[in-house]
């Protein structure tokens, strides 16, 4: 097989850790007269050219010995969001997220420093080509997660200084990469170093670029609410096993996908802000036994009412029920009905509530924390049986078969006396939840990862740490790993967690071999690769001994799934309370 050499003027170093060094070097040692390009980079024809080219400019090898990567350039701090205000103020499509960022603009902190960027953001909702229209049903009762989480995450990048361009439409992406270049930057008006997109903007991305978006594939970080699981992520296993879903099959780093709420642990968690501005004299004044005997319903739909009468008939026995439902609906007489009105006025409402009440959906909403900041308990009905893509219209389709309980885990796993699980059709439960409720005072509550504060600190360090452009990194630190064995029919996800850890999969390459295991007194007598199953590195013990399994495709490691007969070894580490996305040490 033809190799590249190094040649008398050119020592190479080491390329491990870079598989496509040397296929990039045989090309380009061809074809870099085939686009000026390359000669504008500095690119001459001799191997050393070529090298530099591509460990500095593009990054698919390393360094040469005595040579660094451009300095980084230092962000320079943002103490407020005005900046950002002209490049939203006169665009339809950001409408929403413009007032909810101008709503937010005194809670946001001095954020941390780091090295500037340049980041674009093109969020795929917006567009006029993805023909959602949710710039425009977000007035009137739409759903709003998705703008939620967009919003926050343009104030969280401002704050930390970095640039933003701000992508709308197809022609807006185009414009700001230039479509038709084979190198990056120079023709394209920005050189990326982020990009930050969701999946239908993705989508479009990969339409626009063609051939070329794979040379932005390391930067990318798709926003996807509620998960892609690593079997729907990986184009040829989902084919294969028939995992139908309009939105799986990227074939990304499952990593890349950034989720509401710490869904599966195979995703990385990036959130949002919840809404709060509560200086210790407003959060005294907030506390329940100042509060009206009032509760609010978390319903803008007239379909999520649906009968639900006979528990707004139990709750209206104890409290007044105020709702902020499209006119037209069909209501208990007794609700006095605000129609859909501003976030801001809501949260008005909520303070001066008791109890949020939730209708079994929508499932894993903001509202549902919002109201507890504001010092509400929130009733969260059970689900059973719980819901998945397998069982619920609404998650059909949706790439992971995770199961939700209720509908709202996170909330659920807040639990009392802030969240209380109810099942709507038992009114004796529902009883013991409100006379437990009114008989005790419950204080604002929110959990540190949902504060401006905590959101600047997770995105800070997962733009510095997180790099899925060099291969298996050294983030999270080694020193935060812990091994835990899953036991027959236990996912690593609930491994982890029973023992007060969660999975992390940046780690499953290091205990992905019998050497390594050893350290961690897993001996393996025997041990095979393989790609059948997505729950390797696993044992069963045999005669011999343990017969351990490796996996032998990086993009089916996964935390959650569970064989009937091997045991997972799992890869965890501990997190900082109320952040879950980053360990102790990584901070
Ligand atoms: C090394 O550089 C010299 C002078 O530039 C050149 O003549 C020679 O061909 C180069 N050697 C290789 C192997 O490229
Ligand atoms: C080609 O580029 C290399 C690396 O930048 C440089 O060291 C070398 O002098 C250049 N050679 C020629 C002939 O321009
Ligand atoms: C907001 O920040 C800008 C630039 O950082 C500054 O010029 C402006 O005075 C600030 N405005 C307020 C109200 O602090
Ligand atoms: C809905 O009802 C509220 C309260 O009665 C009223 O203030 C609001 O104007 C109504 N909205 C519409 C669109 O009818
Ligand atoms: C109804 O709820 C009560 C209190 O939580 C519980 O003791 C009872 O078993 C439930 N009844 C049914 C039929 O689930
Ligand atoms: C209310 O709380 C008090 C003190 O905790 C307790 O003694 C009482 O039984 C409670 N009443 C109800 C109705 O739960
Ligand atoms: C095993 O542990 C030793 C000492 O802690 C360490 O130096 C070595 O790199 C480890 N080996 C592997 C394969 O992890």
């Amino acid at each position: 097989d033809e190799q590249i050499k190094e040649d008398d003027n050119c020592s190479l170093p080491s390329m491990d850790g870079y598989p496509e060094c040397q296929d990039k070097l045989m090309w380009m040692k061809k074809m870099w007269k085939g686009d000026p390009c390359y000669a504008s980079h500095g690119v001459n024809g001799t191997l050393c050219s070529i090298f530099i080219y591509l460990s500095e400019t593009e990054s698919w090898c390393p360094l040469l010995p005595g040579r660094v990567k451009h300095a980084l350039r230092y962000a320079e701090v943002q103490d407020n969001l005005s900046g950002l205000y002209p490049a939203l103020e006169n665009r339809a499509q950001y409408r929403w997220i413009y007032q909810r960022i101008r709503s937010m603009d005194e809670i946001w902190n001095i954020g941390p420093h780091s090295s500037l960027l340049q980041i674009l953001l093109h969020p795929g909702v917006v567009t006029d080509e993805s023909h959602l229209k949710i710039t425009e049903t977000a007035f009137s009762g739409g759903p709003l997660g998705e703008l939620v989480q967009w919003s926050d995450l343009i104030s969280t990048l401002h704050i930390l200084g970095h640039h933003l361009h701000l992508s709308a439409s197809l022609s807006d992406l185009k414009d700001f990469l230039g479509v038709k270049s084979n190198c990056p930057a120079r023709r394209s008006k920005i050189e990326a170093d982020l990009i930050y997109t969701d999946i239908i903007g993705f989508q479009q991305i990969k339409k626009a670029l063609q051939g070329s978006w794979i040379q932005y594939k390391c930067m990318f970080r798709v926003l996807d609410s509620f998960g892609t699981e690593p079997d729907f992520n990986h184009a040829a296993w989902a084919q294969k096993q028939n995992l139908k879903s309009p939105f799986g099959r990227l074939s990304l780093i499952p990593m890349q996908f950034y989720t509401m709420f710490p869904h599966t642990p195979d995703n990385t968690f990036l959130g949002f802000v919840v809404q709060h501005q509560l200086s210790d004299n407003e959060a005294e004044q907030l506390k329940s036994n100042k509060r009206l005997n009032q509760a609010l319903v978390y319903g803008k739909s007239a379909t999520f009412w649906e009968g639900k009468e006979a528990y707004l008939d139990v709750i209206h026995k104890y409290m007044e029920i105020h709702a902020t439902v499209d006119n037209s609906t069909r209501i208990p007489s007794y609700v006095k009905n605000h129609g859909i009105i501003k976030g801001t006025e809501v949260q008005t409402l909520l303070r001066q509530s008791k109890v949020f009440v939730g209708l079994s959906f929508p499932y894993e909403g903001p509202a549902a924390l919002e109201a507890l900041a504001n010092g509400c308990a929130f009733l969260n009905p059970r689900l059973h049986p719980p819901q998945s893509s397998l069982n619920s219209q609404f998650f059909k389709g949706k790439p992971n078969i995770r199961e939700l309980t209720s509908q709202h885990p996170y909330a659920e796993a807040i639990g009392e006396p802030y969240v209380w699980l109810v099942d709507m059709h038992n009114s004796t439960d529902v009883e013991r939840a409100l006379t437990a409720i009114l008989n005790q005072t419950i204080e604002p509550y929110l959990p540190y990862e949902f504060t401006c504060e905590g959101m600047l600190q997770r995105v800070n360090i997962l733009i510095e740490k997180q790099d899925f452009c060099h291969g298996p990194g050294s983030w999270p630190p080694l020193s935060a790993l812990k091994i835990v064995e899953a036991k027959f029919g236990t996912s690593c996800k609930q491994a982890c967690q029973d023992a007060g850890l969660i999975c992390e999969p940046a780690f499953f390459p290091h205990i992905n071999n019998a050497k390594s295991l050893s350290n961690y007194s897993a001996d393996c007598q025997e041990s095979e690769q393989s790609d059948r199953s997505l729950v390797f590195p696993a044992y069963s013990n045999t005669a011999s001994g343990k017969h351990c399994v490796f996996q032998s495709d990086p993009l089916l490691f996964s935390c959650v799934r569970s064989h009937k007969s091997l045991i997972r070894i799992c890869p965890c580490r501990d997190y900082i309370k109320d952040q879950i996305a980053l360990c102790r040490a990584c901070v």
